[in-house]
């Protein structure tokens, strides 16, 4: 685990970050994100002592890294930035192995890393590895940088915009290429970006930062969701949740106290209770659990107004559960030609209702809220 606490940092007796803590999981994907100058360089480069705080702590796993040996402390710490700080002089291969030889690693574990590495950032080892990092594109470049800061499988990698300078379809590989790797060896990664889509693809939690502060740190669903004040959610932008429409479930649009009614209510008392509340259907529900649902049009074909509704409601209703997403919603509702979705949780107990009307307002107000800023 890593953790700030109130570390302060000034430069020259300028205050750059004031008073920063947090603490990051083993095994988190955390992104940094904020505006450029707001201090994320300065704090990253503070857990691998690149820079020292002007006072505070930061631990890792409890330690003050502040006591630790630097040189250890790097060794076991990944590094990757935007401009790669490839050696120009040392191939591609003795760029990777540089750490592990100074480590005295065996040579035949190292070798086959380094394979396996090159593979995992999708270059091919025997086209690439006696190259020199001029002879690559900007994009292969970054590849072994990636590649590099996972040499010596390190706990911690700190990551600096490392896929910045890169065009939009080689960043979009290469964070492929890094969720996967991520998957595989799930390391403490420290990923500063200033890119908001590239945070919510990769990153587990985001923290937000503002000169020098953090404002919120929460994972990309609930940044996007709920920000935590103006500041953010400007930063965000209202219409980004759009872009990851999974972080829309079926409980953030449905309508949350459907009109119901109960298995034994005539349908005389169904039709007038349709009528005073607008709606033309309803959830028969009895101890909270949808038994059906009974249509205006079902009731009103059938002559006999006295019949209770149990008798005639549709039965095992097409549903959704809360978590389902926006796109399970709409799928459902589009193969099986239903404008009437509800929600219930494992027990069946009905917790709301989603209907095209409903969507369509949930949309609607998400845009006119962009609007109004
Ligand atoms: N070595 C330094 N000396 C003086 N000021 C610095 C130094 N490094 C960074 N700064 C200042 O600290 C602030 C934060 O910088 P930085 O952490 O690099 O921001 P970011 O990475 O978010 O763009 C900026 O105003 C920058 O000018
Ligand atoms: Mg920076």
């Amino acid at each position: 685990m890593i953790e700030f606490e109130h570390v302060c940092k000034k430069f020259k007796g300028h205050t750059v970050i004031p008073d920063l803590s947090f603490k990051i999981e083993d095994g988190d994907f955390v992104a940094i994100i904020g505006a450029s100058g707001c201090g994320k360089t300065t704090t990253l480069k503070m857990i691998n002592r690149l820079i020292s705080p002007t006072s505070g702590k930061i631990l890792i796993d409890g330690e003050n890294i502040a006591h630790k040996d630097v040189i250890a402390l790097r060794r076991n710490m990944g590094y990757a930035i935007q401009q790669t700080g490839l050696f120009p002089h040392l191939t591609v291969r003795k760029n990777i192995e540089m750490i592990p030889r100074i480590q005295k690693k065996d040579p035949a574990e190292i070798e086959k890393n380094t394979q396996a590495l090159m593979k995992m950032v999708g270059l091919d080892p025997q086209n690439f590895l006696d190259r020199y990092p001029k002879e690559l594109s900007g994009g292969q470049q970054q590849r072994v940088g990636v590649a590099r800061a996972f040499a010596t499988d390190p706990k911690i990698i700190l990551m600096d915009e490392p896929f910045s300078a890169l065009d939009p379809i080689t960043r979009e590989g290469l964070q492929d290429k890094l969720l996967d790797l991520q998957a595989e060896l799930k390391k403490t990664i420290v990923f500063v970006t200033h890119d908001m889509d590239e945070a919510i693809k990769l990153a587990d939690r985001i923290i937000i930062m503002d000169h020098g502060q953090l404002v919120q740190y929460d994972t990309p669903e609930n940044i996007l969701k709920n920000p935590a004040n103006e500041f953010v959610a400007q930063f965000v932008g209202h219409k980004r949740i759009w872009g990851s429409p999974d972080f829309i479930k079926a409980e953030d649009i449905m309508i949350e106290h459907p009109i119901g009614c109960s298995p034994e209510l005539t349908l005389f008392r169904c039709l007038e209770q349709m009528r005073n509340r607008n709606v033309d259907s309803l959830m028969v529900v009895k101890d909270g659990i949808l038994q059906g649902i009974l249509t205006a049009k079902q009731a009103l074909a059938e002559p006999d107004r006295s019949v209770k509704a149990r008798s005639i409601m549709t039965q095992n209703v097409l549903h959704v559960a809360p978590q389902d997403t926006i796109l399970d919603v709409l799928h459902l509702m589009n193969e099986n030609h239903v404008s009437t979705i509800p929600v219930l949780d494992k027990s069946h107990t009905l917790m709301g209702l989603i209907t095209r009307s409903s969507l369509v307002a949930t949309m609607s107000s998400q845009f006119f809220e962009t609007e109004a800023i």
